[in-house]
Formats: structure tokens, sequence, C-alpha cells
């Protein structure tokens, strides 16, 4: 008998959170590989007695969709294969963590500056962070904040002067976060490629008419697009490079339209690019895993 488990998010009420692996279980039921799917929860793994015990049994693999880092990392060291592997979620998860993994591989990507730790609230932004004129010089106006952990275009900001930028840093003082250059040629409009296996296998763009952000979920509306040589090529290569089985990476358009990798997504909903590109992406990401493992 063939079996997966499927583990989710404890908390999440997203409904695409919800229906991501309904879908994937649909998929491998034609395939005729039985899946549980169940919340992720403190007694999935612990460490008993100097030991990473799963308490996850009888399974061929794992479809990790929760991003909780020390499960996925306690499940591994107890030798269960995960989709996505722990340390690809783990980078994944943290932007300033992934753009630091992607420098170096010649991968076009924003100037990025990393905010610098600040563990006391009491702390006023000018003592902590005195090298403002710096990010100003690097990155100019508007530039853009992100918290490093966050999604669906939330914890996302851009600030137009100094005295937005001076505000902004203050509210994320106590949080990982990063400066980077805006991409003005993109501003409310990206592409999202899903890569599975190593192989980009749709894509789909995405327009906001009232916001620099063009998450679907603050209004952007998308719509399907035939993906370019230099879209597949960077978005393979970021895949390769992270060690995913499956993405969503988000790229932005250069001032001459080229690529430039805006964030990259371990856990990219597929709900809204089926439907735009009518690829069956859930189908395509079950035959992967079952290749891969049987
Ligand atoms: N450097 C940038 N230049 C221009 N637009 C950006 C930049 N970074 C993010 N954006 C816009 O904001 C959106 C959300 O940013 P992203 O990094 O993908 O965070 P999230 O994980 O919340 O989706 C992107 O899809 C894009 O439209
Ligand atoms: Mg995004």
């Amino acid at each position: 008998m063939k079996r997966a488990l499927i583990l989710v998010n404890a908390y999440s009420k997203l409904i695409s959170a919800i229906n991501q692996p309904i879908r994937l279980k649909e998929e491998f039921d034609k395939l005729g590989v039985e899946v549980d799917i169940k919340k992720n929860s403190i007694d999935t793994a612990m460490i008993i007695e100097g030991e990473a015990v799963s308490f996850v049994e009888d399974y061929d693999f794992v479809i990790y969709l929760d991003k909780d880092k020390y499960t996925s990392s306690l499940l591994e060291k107890a030798g269960i294969r995960l989709f996505n592997r722990h340390e690809a979620i783990r980078v994944c998860d943290d932007k300033m963590d992934t753009h630091i993994r992607l420098a170096g591989h010649g991968i076009s990507m924003p100037d990025t500056i990393g905010g610098l730790l600040c563990y006391n609230e009491e702390a006023s932004i000018d003592e902590a962070m005195t090298r403002i004129e710096l990010i100003e010089e690097k990155l100019g106006y508007p530039c853009i904040i992100k918290e490093c952990y966050g999604s669906l275009g939330a914890k996302v900001y851009c600030a137009d002067n100094r005295e937005e930028l001076l505000t902004r840093m203050e509210k994320v003082k106590l949080k990982s976060h990063l400066f980077q250059k805006m991409i003005s040629s993109s501003r409310g409009r990206d592409v999202r490629v899903i890569v599975i296996g190593g192989k980009a296998i749709c894509g789909m763009q995405r327009i906001s008419k009232t916001d620099f952000r063009s998450n679907i979920e603050l209004g952007g509306v998308a719509e399907p697009i035939e993906l370019s040589k230099p879209f597949i090529e960077i978005s393979e290569k970021v895949a390769h490079i992270l060690d995913l089985d499956y993405c969503g990476i988000d790229i932005l358009y250069g001032e001459n339209g080229e690529p430039v990798v805006c964030e990259v997504n371990s856990n990219a909903f597929f709900g809204a690019m089926e439907s735009v590109s009518g690829v069956n992406v859930a189908a395509k990401y079950a035959e992967y895993i079952y290749e891969t493992i049987y």
C-alpha cells in the first residue's frame, strides 16, 4: 500500500490553505496513493531521550504545507522525506536568507540591505540605525521595506522619503527586516512562475491598479502569460539553487522587461494559477513526487 501524509498548518483558516491539500489528495488518489491530511501538532515529532522521534508512521513521504521549521527539521532527522525539504522551506520563509542564498549565482534581484537586529523596545531608531544616508544612497526613494517573514503582501511596505522610512524602521525594529531598491518599472506588476522538479511549468502575470504590490489578496488581478525564455531560465535556476521540489517564484520586470527575482514561495498556493493558466498544478506535483519516491 502506498501511503502519504500531508501536514498543514494548525491555525490557518485561509480558503487557499484548506483547498491545497484537498486538491493534492485528489490527484494522489488517481495515482493509487492513499493520502491522509493532518494538522501539524506538537506530537508530530519531538526530542525524547536525546533522539529525534517522529510520531508520523507508515507513510512513504510527507508533503509539508506548513512552515514550522522545528517539526520539519525533526521529521527529516527521523528519516522522513519531506516535500519540500526542511532547508528549502526554511530559507524561503526568510526573505533575506533567500536573497543571500541566491547572491553570487548570477541571479538578477533588487539591491537589498539587511536590517540590523534590535532587541530593545526602548531603543530609538536614530541610535540603533545611524546609517540611513547609506540606505538612501544605495537604494534611493521610493524604497521597499519588508519584514523577512510575511506573505500575501501584508508585510511589504514602501517609503517615499526619510520620514516615512524612519517611521517604518521604528515599527519593524524588533522583527527581522530588509531594505530594498524598488524596481519602479514593475510597480504593481509581476510574474508568478510555478516550478516543479526543476521545470517551470506555468506562469501568470499579476497586475494591481491600486497598489505597488501585485498580490491577488490585495486586489491584484491575475492573467495568463506565455513565459519567455529568460523568465523560464531564471526560475529553474532559482529552484535548483534553493533545492526546491516545488515553488512559486515572484519575478519583477526590470527596466527592459528582463526578469528580476522578487521572492520565492516554497508553499505557494496554486488555486489561482490553475484557473488562470489552465494547468493542473496539483497533478503535475503529485506525478513528480510519485516518480521521485516510487
Ligand atoms: N523591490 C521591489 N520592487 C517593486 N515591487 C516590489 C518589490 N518587492 C516587492 N514588490 C511588490 O510587492 C509584492 C509583495 O512582495 P513579496 O516580496 O512577494 O512579498 P509577499 O511574500 O508578501 O508576497 C510583490 O509581488 C511585488 O508586486
Ligand atoms: Mg510574493
